[in-house]
């Protein structure tokens, strides 16, 4: 088989390392790629991840046999449903389910309908009846662009004047466009954050181990929120036998009201949980792989992805075809210093090879080019080094050694993740 991956982050450098371990394979080819996909013999083709005229146009050229889009912009856009009239298979929910990402108002609307526990909420599509509303509910609460704002529409106001504030952002400059013409304003949750990620066929789930993403810039969580400083699995507060059981909570009822509405949702869904005191609440649903969520959940995947791929889009998904391995997974990100605001590029990357002479490490390039050989830091992100071991604690021990066998000028990264999961494993939390 030929497969065509679209996108250029660490989870794609860990889909291209999945996808070729596949005997089924001949050739994979990824759009627009990144050195570290180029590392692993592939060929990199500059068409962007939303130029689906773009990409339907390579698919046919390169006659590949799958597609696997890896961010939620391709899927919002339609590349399943323009891939569908080339009659190429493509990986992923149309542009109908993918509004479960591309509008939280839609997934909100799906979560009531099928009874999925969320944040109550409320939306408004102009900003004096939004302010209104949050001065006669007072803070603290949480003001949510309705699009797609790469990861930044979401505002946590902890005071009335952040929350006016924010509502003047979305909605009077248009922080985020368009994406901005409704918010809508949520009841503010407490507690741990855990990711549930499951495989679907349309009608049959089958939820992943679950992971633990560390979204704030800083250690202990502080600082701005950034696509994500690094990711672990399993996390314990959701532990592999409590997997099914949330799977029918917040996965299961999905997937039957978005069939029931004609269009059954292939891909992978992701809900971002909210472990508050009162259970499980929903926070936002993703269409796709997290970045670095899956780097760690990939490293653990001891099955072949392209059957379990295969499986999904003829709807015969069943839980067997789905083996991992029971050690823990670790990833860290480097990032470039600046993070996730303004930050420099071309900064040469050395000791990857010796990073992953560290027993079970993979270097999963999330932001990096190749000049003349030379790995070079492309993007805000720039790697995940990623460990497995038996136990947290290793694979946390694995991935720090490894890491700090990389030399790059002007970097940083967390020096807590898998800390949270350490702690309770400990009775501490
Ligand atoms: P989202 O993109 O909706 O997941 O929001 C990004 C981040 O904002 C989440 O990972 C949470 O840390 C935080 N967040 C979102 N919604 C809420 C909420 N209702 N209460 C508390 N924090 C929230
Ligand atoms: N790491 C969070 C996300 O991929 O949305």
């Amino acid at each position: 088989m030929r497969i065509l991956v679209i996108g250029s982050g660490g989870r794609e450098h860990a889909l291209v390392w999945k996808l070729s371990q596949s005997p089924l394979v001949s050739e994979i080819i990824v759009a627009p790629g990144n050195g570290g996909m180029e590392l692993e013999g592939v060929r990199n083709i500059p068409v962007k991840a939303d130029d689906i005229a773009g990409l339907s146009r390579l698919a046919r050229e390169e006659k590949v046999d799958l597609v696997v889009p890896g961010p939620e912009l391709p899927l919002t856009e339609g590349i399943v449903d323009a891939m569908e009239i080339l009659g190429i298979p493509c990986f992923g929910p149309d542009r109908y389910c993918a509004q479960m990402e591309g509008s939280k108002l839609f997934a909100k609307q799906i979560m009531e309908k099928s009874g999925v526990p969320t944040a109550a909420c409320a939306a408004y599509n102009d900003p004096d009846s939004a302010k209104a509303f949050v001065r006669a509910k007072g803070a603290p609460l949480v003001i949510k662009a309705d699009g797609l704002a790469a990861g930044k529409g979401v505002i946590v106001a902890q005071t009335v004047e952040e929350a006016l504030e924010a509502i003047d952002s979305i909605m009077c400059q248009k922080a985020f466009g368009d994406a901005g013409r409704q918010v809508l304003i949520e009841e503010f949750l407490v507690g741990e954050e855990v990711s549930l990620l499951a495989l679907c066929d349309g009608k049959h789930a089958v939820p992943l181990p679950s992971a633990q993403d560390h979204k704030a810039a800083y250690d202990g969580d502080t600082g701005p929120n950034t696509g994500g400083m690094g990711a672990y699995s399993p996390a314990p507060i959701l532990p592999d036998s409590e997997l099914e059981a949330m799977c029918d909570r917040v996965i299961r009822p999905i997937l039957e009201q978005l069939d029931k509405e004609g269009h059954p949702f292939t891909g992978v869904l992701y809900a971002g949980l909210m472990m508050t005191a009162k259970g499980p609440k929903v926070l936002e649903y993703n269409v796709r792989f997290g970045d670095p969520e899956c780097q760690p959940l990939l490293a653990r995947l001891d099955s072949d992805l392209v059957e379990i791929i295969l499986a999904c889009l003829k709807g015969e998904l069943s839980g067997d075809l789905v083996r991992f391995t029971p050690k823990s997974a670790l990833g860290i990100v480097i990032a470039a210093a600046g993070y996730p605001g303004s930050y420099g590029k071309g900064m040469p990357i050395e000791g990857l090879k010796e990073a992953e002479e560290v027993a079970d490490v993979k270097v999963f390039h999330s932001g990096t080019r190749l000049v003349n050989g030379q790995v070079q830091a492309n993007g805000g992100r720039v790697l995940c080094v990623t460990a497995l071991g038996n136990g947290l604690e290793e694979a946390r021990s694995r991935a720090y050694e490894a890491a700090a066998r990389i030399s790059m000028p002007d970097s940083r990264y967390r020096s807590d993740i898998g800390i949270k999961g350490i702690e309770r494993l400990a009775g501490k939390r």
